[in-house]
């Protein structure tokens, strides 16, 4: 199935998100651990206020688990936030979820007031899946696609604590390129506007400056190129992706990268890490501040060069 994040489903999410939200006293965001920056609803901010949120950082076993610990500390030094690594491959940590809802609520919890809940994400996080254990039944959908959560459930988890699942799809935080390949190559998004190869061109790089050694001992790559194009190209050799006259077929080796990324074969890789995202957002404020001067700049000089003519 193809993403396309049309306006139209924006606004319908949105509105669905908003008619519940006065009811709601706590949001849970499902993330992917291996991007819990890109893979978040920009909106979120905005959704939550000053609810108490809990970020559950999802499919923790494909993350590097070292800089999942990174992120799980930096998402629980913010104002209300809680933050917790759940797999499916450990289902138990999930059950503990109740418990969490209940500490961040402590004033509810004691009056035995009823508590409800929100779980949002993008999709192919895992939300279905979590749900899926949350109740210990097949109450959400699970598909093998993205899929629009048809019609907006309520959930009870115990007695006085529900869960509502957020109908309407949301879209990912695509607010710079590295976040949009991110979202490809992790298959978040399945379907995205990133060529094939480029997709592996990034993770390549990516793989260069920060897991080498899984590099050089998958694809025996000794000495360790220089460039992603050459790790593309190595793969490719390696592993017989050779058309007549001894090209490489780099459509082909980018294929085996992505797959073997995605089914970690490649080990359990991250794709950002919160200094990198605080890098990257600082050097795209920076930019966008250049282009609304250049922007300035230009309309200024339009505006003299009208003045001059007259
Ligand atoms: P969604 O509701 O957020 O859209 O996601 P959903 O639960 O449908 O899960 C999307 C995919 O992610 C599914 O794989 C699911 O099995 C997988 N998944 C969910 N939780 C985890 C996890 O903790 N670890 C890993 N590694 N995968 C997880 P699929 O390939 O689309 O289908 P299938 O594997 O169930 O056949």
């Amino acid at each position: 199935m193809a993403i396309n994040w049309y306006p139209g489903h924006m606004h319908k999410a949105q509105k669905e998100i908003k008619e519940i939200l006065p009811q709601i006293d706590i949001v849970i965001e499902v993330c992917d651990a291996r991007l819990p920056f890109s893979s978040e609803n920009p909106m979120i901010t905005e959704i939550r206020g000053d609810k108490p949120l809990i970020k559950i950082l999802n499919k923790s076993d494909l993350a590097d688990a070292d800089v999942t610990q990174l992120w799980l500390a930096y998402l629980k030094s913010q104002q209300k936030v809680d933050a917790i690594a759940l797999t499916t491959d450990n289902p138990a940590v999930a059950k503990s979820i109740p418990a969490l809802i209940r500490k961040m609520l402590p004033n509810k919890d004691q009056q035995g007031k009823q508590i409800n809940a929100m779980i949002m994400g993008i999709p192919n996080v895992g939300k279905s899946t979590l749900i899926n254990t949350l109740v210990g039944k097949a109450k959400a959908k699970v598909g093998n696609e993205p899929a629009v959560t048809k019609g907006q459930q309520r959930i009870k988890l115990e007695e006085g604590l529900y869960l509502y699942d957020t109908p309407g799809m949301l879209w990912p935080k695509i607010i710079n390129e590295n976040s949009g390949y991110r979202l490809a190559v992790t298959s978040a998004v399945k379907d995205t506007a990133y060529d094939h190869d480029d997709i592996a061109f990034f993770a390549a790089q990516y793989l260069l400056e920060h897991y080498p050694k899984r590099l050089i001992e998958r694809y025996k790559l000794e000495p360790l190129p220089e460039t992603e194009i050459e790790v593309i190209e190595a793969i490719g050799r390696l592993r017989g992706c050779v058309r007549s006259g001894g090209v490489v077929d780099f459509h082909k080796a980018s294929a085996i990268l992505i797959n073997e990324i995605r089914d970690k074969t490649l080990g359990a890789i991250s794709f950002e890490t919160p200094a990198l995202i605080e890098d990257e957002t600082k050097h795209f404020i920076e930019l966008e501040a250049e282009k609304v001067a250049e922007r300035e700049a230009r309309k200024l000089k339009r505006g003299r060069g009208r003045k001059n003519k007259r």
